[in-house]
């Protein structure tokens, strides 16, 4: 196959809160993608940014009695160290609070103006009079007019799930000074959707999103599309709307922005050009992977941007589900709600990196980390099974044969069975079933167990003139070891890293697997992985607690 030219993005986290293993089913889900395409020799980009703009990230600085920028600053400084300890390897991490996405949310912003596609009119919303700025309906409290649950949101009760219009709720209060809110008209620009509907519906229906999304679209699309309100009022933290005095680029608006201004970062930093990946009638490949709760931006909103300011359209949307631990919504009262760094105190990244990787397909429906779970399928599948065929094995080669491998392969069939299956392996890998992947590395993993359970090289070991035999079988069983983290590399690249360093080879390349090391040095094996213990899932979920 030819090489491709890819281009990939995450969603990007706010930058008001910490990464936490929701977050991290994506980027983990995102990077193996990149790294698999990378093994296939393609050229992969992968980038991504904090998402800084909006209200909440406003009035937390406030909260905190620094400017945004500080916080912001602050944010990204711990996202970064967080995805890095993941092992999550971004060819760009940028911000959107960026003179890059500045100059391209104004560029974009100014050829939909020009094409018709901006409106303005004036609308009515609640307003908090005291800290004089408009309030959007999570920032409203007060009674559910259904059953009168107290301290309820604007738009729906958690008591009784009603759902509602903020001037419904009674005895309505703004969170953010307490004031009762008024209504207050004010102007407001609007992305004219509706014009892009025979556009749209010809894009998501030509392959480019999900089964369960496109039908989720049609559902849209049934209902009606609305104009969508791209402006907010000052005081806001974003990007002043040209033209106006008080009114900025509403955070969503500018958010996918960031994917084209971190790219253009990389290029500035680069030789790529920036052209090759977002210019109209581009060949080259560009996919968002994102959570499934944001489709309606990223497949009718930002196509749609898209089309209208004449850049490229994405190939695909790959949208996933939603993490629950041991079953239920992620909660700070069970220890469940678990950040990504309270998580690296206690466990490997890698064992997160599995686990999502084995639970992980090309489907939408909701993935649970049940810790009892995680805590068996890591010890039985790469602790038990993985590393157990070269920690059992190597130390025949170290002792007896001074760390060198046979001159023939023993078993030729056993060895190409396990590279035949790399073309299956890499399919379910490019179609993103990362769990068929690993259950097909499990199962070879298996066969190399049971082959040396049946040779038993510690008896062969001790009978007279069997000694080439012991040889070859844990020289084989190393060989296959090699194969399987071969495959596994785009899942545990720190592994990986180690076992080239006791393999003694350059890299673990997918396609250097067809011959296997012969007459070849390695160096002494270290522990590759250690077993998970209750404790540590304890000492997890007791430091996530409150
Ligand atoms: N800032 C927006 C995205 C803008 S993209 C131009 C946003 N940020 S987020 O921090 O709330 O979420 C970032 C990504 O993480 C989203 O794709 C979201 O779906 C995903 N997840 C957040 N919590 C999650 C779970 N509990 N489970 C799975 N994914 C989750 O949305
Ligand atoms: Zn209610």
């Amino acid at each position: 196959m030819s090489k491709r030219r890819i281009l990939v993005t995450s969603a990007l986290p706010y930058a008001n809160g910490e990464i936490h293993l929701g977050h991290l089913l994506e980027y983990i889900q995102t990077d193996i993608w990149v790294r698999f395409q990378k093994t296939q020799g393609h050229e992969c980009h992968y980038v991504c940014a904090d998402d800084a703009h909006g209200t909440p990230i406003m009035l937390k600085a406030d909260e905190m009695g620094i400017e945004p920028e500080a916080l912001i600053a602050e944010v990204s400084k711990r996202h970064q160290s967080d995805f890095s300890d993941f092992n999550i390897n971004f060819s760009q991490f940028h911000s959107t609070h960026s003179e890059e996405n500045r100059y391209f949310s104004e560029l974009i912003y100014s050829r939909l103006k020009d094409s018709g596609f901006i409106e303005k009119r004036v609308i009515s919303q609640a307003f908090d009079p005291e800290k004089e700025m408009f309030l959007p309906d999570r920032f409203i409290k007060g009674e559910c007019p259904k059953c009168g649950a107290d301290d309820q949101y604007g738009d729906n009760c958690e008591a009784c799930g009603a759902t509602y219009s903020t001037t419904e709720l009674k005895n309505a209060r703004s969170v953010v000074s307490g004031a009762i809110p008024i209504e207050k008209d004010s102007e407001h620009y609007f992305f004219d959707l509706p014009q892009f509907e025979d556009q749209l519906k010809e894009w998501t229906n030509a392959g480019h999103l999900q089964d369960e999304v496109s039908n989720k679209l049609a559902e849209w699309f049934e209902q009606g599309l609305q104009q969508w309100d791209i402006s907010r009022d000052k005081p806001y933290f974003g990007f002043q709307i040209p033209g106006t005095e008080d009114k900025y680029f509403y955070v969503w608006l500018d958010a996918p922005i960031g994917y084209m201004a971190s790219f253009k970062k990389l290029c500035d930093n680069s030789d790529l050009e920036f052209d090759d990946f977002f210019a109209k009638g581009s060949d080259t490949e560009l996919y968002h992977f994102i959570g499934k709760d944001i489709v309606y931006f990223h497949a009718l909103f930002w196509p749609a941007t898209l089309m209208g300011s004449n850049f490229r359209t994405p190939n695909a949307i790959f949208a996933h589900g939603f993490l629950s631990v041991n079953g239920q919504k992620m909660s700070k009262s069970r220890g469940t709600f678990i950040q990504a760094r309270t998580y690296l105190d206690s466990f490997n990244p890698e064992c997160l990196r599995y686990y999502y990787a084995y639970k992980l397909s090309a489907k939408i429906d909701d993935i649970d980390l049940n810790l009892e779970d995680f805590k068996q399928r890591v010890n039985s599948d790469i602790v038990g099974k993985v590393v157990n065929i070269a920690s059992r094995s190597a130390s025949f080669v170290t002792k007896k044969f001074e760390k060198e491998l046979s001159s023939l392969c023993i078993e030729q069939d056993l060895y190409d069975e396990f590279v035949a299956a790399n073309s299956e392996i890499a399919q379910h890998y490019e179609a993103r079933n990362f769990g068929h992947a690993m259950r097909s590395i499990m199962k070879l993993a298996d066969k190399a167990n049971q082959y040396i359970d049946d040779k038993k090289p510690w008896q062969l070991i001790k009978e007279e003139g069997r000694e080439q035999e012991v040889h070859e079988i844990t020289s084989l069983a190393i060989n296959l070891f090699r194969v399987l983290m071969t495959y596994l590399k785009p899942v545990l690249p720190e592994m990986a890293k180690q076992s080239e360093v006791f393999l003694n080879i350059d890299s673990l390349n997918w396609d250097d697997v067809k011959t296997p090391l012969l007459s070849h040095q390695i160096n002494k094996f270290k522990p590759l992985m250690t077993r998970i213990e209750d404790e540590q899932i304890e000492a997890m979920v007791e430091s996530s607690k409150g």
